[in-house]
Order: structure tokens, then C-alpha cells, then sequence
């Protein structure tokens, strides 16, 4: 089976049409989400439909969890919270409601699903730097083969064994023999890799391969939908420059 994995969608309904259409079209069995749907875009609504229907799980990021008053607003500088209230206002209840459900964590087989850093699911840590993954040695027996995470908007994955972490970023290596990968999967609707294009990752539960999928999609669309919606222009041109 193959299993399609988004994240960090934030509202942008350009971006998030592009990934389902591509992963329709080659041969992706299920979609799961792990988090942020909403924040920084101006399609918060459509977003959620769209991932509602067609994701078989969806995960609670950080500032999903603000927007419905969940996390403190304190936590994010003034754009991002003033996006988070207007995205408050904007979502129908049933949309409020979905998000008010959507689970930490999620395991399909030896695949483990996560918004942030699996060591505290509900602490929405970052998985950005070699250290980082080596607190994950404390709980290697608990981790599953595969760890997905989203949060950072980056692609970078670290193959761990009970005593030592390796940066295998930028390679489709997979785990050995008594190992377990972390990665995180790139930002659907606002990458930060310095590379606009958005990012999924596609897993084959069979065979434990795995691949970044790289898509240009109508950024000139989403970003006019932030100005027309009267959102920062600091969120619009992000998505120019992938940052
Ligand atoms: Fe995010």
C-alpha cells in the first residue's frame, strides 16, 4: 500500500489540490495529515473540506490548536496570532468542531504519525538539528520503525540504532536492521527549505520505501488570496521564496 503523507498545509488550497491531484495520479492508496491545516493562508475552509474528505487521518498541529483556543496565542508573534484569530472567525462550526478532534499521534503497521517531535507529541517540539533526534534515543524501544513528523516545514530524516544517530537528509536511505528513521516531510502550503515547491512524502508500507515528491503549484493564487484577504504580505511572499 501506499500511503501519501501531507503537512503544514496552512490554508493554502492551491498547494493542497496540486498534492491530492498528484497523488491520484500515481497510484497513492490513502492520505494521512499531519497537521496545521490551518494559519498563515487565506483558504481555511476549503482546506479542511478538501482534507476532511480525503484524508483517512488528520493530526492536530500547533496552530490548529490555537485557532480553536486550545494552545496559548501567546506563543506566536503578532502576525501569525493575528492570522489565527481571523482564522477563528472564518471556519464554519463544523470545521471548528473537526479540528476540536483530531488526535497527537497515529500508527499504521510500524509506521508512527506525528505533528511535532514523537519524544512529547503534545509539546510541539522541532526535529531540526542532529540533537534533536538524539533525544529520541531515551524512548528508542518505544518508537516504531518509521517516525513521520511534520512542524519544522523541512525535509530532513535521522536513521537511529540503541545507541547513535546518523543525518541521512537528502537520501531515501531506510532503517537496517535493528534501526528506526525519524523524518519530517516538507510543508505542503509553505515550505521553508528554501525551495517553493510544496512537499509530501510518499511511503511504500511494503516495501519501507520512501520518496519526497516536489510540485510547483499556482503560488500567485494563493499569495493574492492572502493580500486580497487582507493578511501580511510577510505570508505571501514566503511562499515566493520558500522560507
Ligand atoms: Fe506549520
Amino acid at each position: 500500500m501506499k500511503i501519501g503523507i501531507i503537512s503544514d498545509v496552512h490554508s493554502n488550497i492551491q498547494a493542497l489540490s496540486t498534492a491530492f491531484e498528484y497523488a491520484d495520479n500515481h497510484g497513492v492508496d490513502r492520505m494521512i495529515c499531519l497537521g496545521d491545516v490551518v494559519g498563515y493562508g487565506a483558504d481555511p475552509n476549503p482546506c479542511c473540506d478538501l482534507i476532511r474528505e480525503r484524508c483517512v487521518t488528520t493530526l492536530l498541529g500547533n496552530h490548529d490548536a490555537a485557532v480553536i483556543g486550545a494552545m496559548e496565542e501567546s506563543y506566536y508573534y503578532q502576525e501569525a496570532k493575528d492570522v489565527i484569530l481571523w482564522t477563528r472567525d472564518q471556519l464554519s462550526d463544523e470545521n471548528f468542531s473537526w479540528l476540536f478532534s483530531l488526535p497527537y499521534t497515529a500508527k499504521v503497521g510500524d509506521l508512527g504519525f506525528f505533528h511535532s517531535a514523537p519524544i512529547l507529541p503534545s509539546g510541539f517540539y522541532y526535529m531540526v538539528h542532529e540533537g534533536d533526534a538524539a533525544y529520541h534515543l531515551q524512548i528508542f524501544e518505544k518508537l516504531d520503525r518509521y517516525s513521520f513528523i511534520g512542524h519544522s516545514h523541512l525535509t530532513q530524516a535521522f536513521i537511529l540504532s540503541e545507541d547513535e544517530v546518523r543525518d541521512v537528509t537528502g537520501t531515501t536511505e531506510t532503517p537496517g536492521d535493528g534501526e528506526k528513521i525519524i523524518m519530517t516531510v516538507g510543508s505542503v502550503g509553505q515550505p521553508r527549505d528554501r525551495n517553493p515547491d510544496l512537499c509530501f512524502v510518499i511511503v511504500d508500507t511494503e516495501s519501507g520505501a520512501y520518496e519526497y515528491v516536489r510540485l510547483s503549484y499556482d503560488i500567485k493564487g494563493a499569495a493574492e488570496q492572502i493580500e486580497t484577504a487582507g493578511l501580511s504580505h510577510r505570508f505571501s511572499r514566503r511562499l515566493y521564496e520558500g522560507i
